[in-house]
């Protein structure tokens, strides 16, 4: 798949990042904290809860998706320095003013669920549902991890963007405002909020990317209230049901929480679901000594522990649950990034074309107006 990363060397580029992945810990750690200094009052870094603590520990704001891009959007700084993967960086530039500018310190730091859904893909699968059930009848709602020409898509046909935080409430205004929606890339979290609205299983069906209508007939569409693209994220993906009998067998009393990434069955065994803030957030205002196994990304799970030592914390899975491209932001780029730009040199910045940010800032407006 063709992924299109907007890339501004800057021609004096002094710096190259192969001088930099040799370095030790303490010597990053102490490069990071000079230039940062040195860019007081210009630079902002965010960092996604799913950062490793070696990037939290810099960040001026650690955030969920929706939290992180409100706090971009609000920002007055030249620089901003995204920790997280590819989308976050492009939605960051698309609520910020022309002349900031926002980096990626490494622009391999993608997510493999966004890009399970390309443009292409998308307005075929558009023209098929709407020649069925009538373009009026359909709404198109994208899940904030995609790319920036899927949220522009949503702008121009009426459509909105959600995050993991705000899922319920955009499908149900948009099941309020049409008959259909059709929700991509994420089929768990869409599933996971169609029926938290109310809307039956019987009514939800799976667009099969690449099979003739999506792998259902006429019939199944024109009946469907929610039509899902069978997008996934492969870490939430390894939570299983199994896991939770395991703890609530072992630890009568657990407070199971997952993200709402997680699979149907995950989400039905479990107390509570939400995005990584609520995730956090919730852990947090518990009662001292309560017990609790969450279902998202290690690194957060991991910090979490360490930061509420009087509540016993575990991870959900057996397996190691570490998103690999979160993991690519480190010290070592994040120390790149930053001396680049103290000797003047913006590198790894993320330009959302101007059609296309026209287009999916709509679409994220209407997130945010609701
Ligand atoms: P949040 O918006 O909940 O932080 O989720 C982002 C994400 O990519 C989860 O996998
Ligand atoms: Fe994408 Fe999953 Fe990583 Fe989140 S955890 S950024 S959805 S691959």
């Amino acid at each position: 798949m063709f992924i299109y990363y907007n890339v501004y060397m800057s021609a004096g580029s002094a710096y190259p990042v192969e001088d930099y992945l040799n370095l030790s810990v303490t010597e990053l750690d102490e490069r990071i904290a000079k230039a940062r200094k040195s860019l007081d009052g210009r630079l902002l870094i965010l960092g996604h809860h799913y950062q490793q603590d070696d990037i939290i520990k810099f960040a001026d704001f650690r955030g969920d998706s929706l939290k992180l891009s409100q706090q971009a959007a609000k920002s007055t700084r030249e620089f901003i320095v995204f920790c997280g993967v590819h989308f976050m960086a492009e939605t960051a530039d698309i609520v910020t003013a022309d002349w900031q500018k926002v980096m990626l310190p490494d622009l391999t730091a993608g997510c493999s669920m966004a890009d399970m859904a390309d443009l292409y893909r998308v307005q075929k699968a558009w023209k098929e549902i709407t020649n069925i059930a009538g373009e009026e009848n359909v709404v198109p709602v994208t899940y904030i991890n995609s790319s920036a020409d899927l949220k522009a898509f949503c702008g121009k046909k009426g459509g909105a963007i959600c995050t993991s935080s705000s899922a319920e409430k955009i499908v149900r205004w948009a099941l309020g405002e049409h008959k259909k929606v059709f929700f991509f890339p994420d089929e768990h979290l869409g599933r996971n909020s169609a029926i938290k609205t109310g809307i039956p299983e019987d009514e939800i069906i799976v667009w099969r990317r690449d099979t003739h209508l999506g792998g259902n007939d006429e019939a199944g569409i024109n009946k469907a209230r929610v039509i899902l693209w069978d997008g996934f994220c492969s870490v939430h993906m390894l939570f299983l049901p199994k896991h939770i009998e395991y703890f609530r067998e072992r630890y009568p009393g657990i407070n199971i929480i997952v993200h709402p990434e997680c699979r149907r069955e995950v989400v039905e065994l479990s107390d509570l679901c939400g995005s990584t803030e609520y995730i956090i957030n919730t852990v947090k205002a518990a009662p001292s000594g309560t017990t609790w196994a969450i279902g998202t990304e290690i690194n957060l799970v991991n910090r979490l522990r360490k930061e509420q030592p009087d509540k016993t914390i575990f991870f959900l899975s057996t397996t190691v649950c570490l998103c690999s491209t979160m993991y690519r932001i480190d010290p070592q780029h994040l120390c790149w990034i930053l001396e680049n730009l103290v000797q003047g040199s913006v590198v790894n910045q993320i330009i959302v074309p101007e059609e296309e940010k026209k287009w999916a800032k709509i679409a994220l407006e209407r997130m945010l107006a609701l």
